[in-house]
């Protein structure tokens, strides 16, 4: 991870243009944005850059139009959605670079919003292309980043502009890094992970960094199953990777070898079908049903989990416990969420949350506004679970950009 990065505290920002990369990849369902997160948390970087006499120009990708122009891929909508959040008016400029942008850059006057078009529209931008980095830094004085969300990309809009412009995270950016610093890199001890999520094999690497980090590691969801069915019990019909359980064997001892507790579901709720409302049970992990499936894990595993996260002072969460789409299997995710806010609330731990999923199951649960930091990335979040470099914030570091003067 970065060692240091300039935040907005060291740009004197008036009367300069400032090029915002924000992540404005909000989820879309029937064309309608169906969460306005990323939205609403880029706001505070907006405001001070404007209330300090900046124009901004913002730039983000949406969706995955792979170099081509998508009509249903376009920024405009989550422009006008913008506009809303901030109260304020904003311009809109139908290509990120060429003569449309660069007209509309040259009349913005300070303290004035420009969103410029899809930068995914142009195939440079994925590739990191220098020139089309040149181009949008050309748009600018400044680089601000806040797109934590986005910085597992190499992308032209992410790392390629920082060698072009003087660059520095901004205010989302920044509490996304202090909150992943203080979960993960400098926490306050025990800290504890809860891991959740239907594979093993997609979350090798997330585990391995965990077990060299954290005190106590939680497994839930249905690579739990793989776990336990590793150890000899008969999981019935469970979802499960049968080729990982030497992989398993492995990991629980390694964890052995490291001092980290792992902690696997002992009781399950059962079902023979997978569907909302299905006729379900609650049986130790020993018993489960040859013809039923784990579906969730029990309230034992509910007790079991929420007194260990009584003992952590930090808490890093990556996935669901059980099937929290459908009732009624997203009762221990929804305990142990509660459990979680409850005891954040009470100042005893710092809690930490993030990646795909878990967002949308800790929304079920009510408790995104109750944790200490939810963040908005996904893929992001997970690869920095996994100890990975983030090309984007790798960029932002101080040392580098002290090269490139303002
Ligand atoms: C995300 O939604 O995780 C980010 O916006 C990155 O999008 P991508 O996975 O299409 O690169
Ligand atoms: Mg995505």
């Amino acid at each position: 991870m970065v060692a240091t990065f300039k935040t907005l505290d060291s740009l004197d920002a008036a009367g300069r243009k400032v090029l915002l990369r924000a992540d404005l990849n909000v989820p879309v369902r029937d064309g309608k944005i169906s969460d306005t997160t990323r939205i609403e948390r880029v706001v505070p970087t907006l405001r001070e850059l404007t209330d300090k006499g900046a124009s901004v120009i913002l730039v983000s990708h949406f969706d995955r139009p792979k170099g081509k122009r998508v009509p249903e891929m376009s920024l405009e909508p989550v422009a006008i959605a913008l506009a809303t959040a901030l109260g304020r008016p904003v311009s809109f400029a139908t290509d990120c670079i060429g003569p449309d942008a660069e007209a509309a850059v040259e009349t913005l006057r300070p303290g004035e919003i420009l969103v410029l078009e899809n930068t995914r529209y142009h195939a440079g931008e994925e590739a990191n292309d220098a020139d089309l980095a040149e181009k949008l830094a050309r748009h600018a004085d400044v680089f601000v980043n806040d797109a934590f969300s986005a910085a597992h990309r190499a992308h032209a809009s992410t790392e390629g502009v920082t060698r072009f412009l003087p660059s520095f995270a901004g205010r989302l950016m920044e509490a996304e890094l202090n909150a992943l610093d203080a979960a993960l890199e400098n926490p306050e001890r025990p800290v504890g992970a809860i891991v959740g999520g239907a594979k093993i094999s997609t979350k090798l690497d997330l585990i391995g960094n965990l077990l060299a980090k954290v005190d106590v590691l939680i497994i839930g969801g249905a690579m739990a199953n793989t776990f336990l069915a590793a150890q000899g019990v008969s999981m019935g019909k469970s979802l499960q990777e049968a080729d990982m359980h030497a992989t398993a064997l492995q990991i629980l001892s390694d964890a052995k070898a490291r001092g980290c507790e792992i902690v696997l579901p002992v009781d399950a709720v059962t079902a023979t079908e997978f569907k909302a409302g299905a006729a379900s049970k609650v049986v130790p992990v020993t018993a489960i049903d040859a013809d039923a499936m784990m579906l969730d894990a029990g309230p034992e595993t509910v007790k079991l989990v929420i007194a260990k996260l009584a003992g952590l002072k930090t808490l890093v969460w990556n996935g669901p416990f059980g099937a929290f789409e459908i009732t009624p299997f997203d009762a221990a995710t929804n305990a142990v969420a509660q459990a979680a806010a409850a005891l954040t609330e009470e100042g005893k731990l710092k809690s930490v949350a993030g990646g795909g999923d878990t967002v949308s199951a800790l929304r079920h649960a009510g408790v995104v506004d109750r944790m200490s930091y939810v963040s908005t990335a996904g893929g992001a979040f997970l690869e920095w679970l996994e100890g990975k470099t983030l090309p984007g914030i790798m960029a932002l570091n101080a040392v580098a950009q002290d090269a490139i003067p303002l």
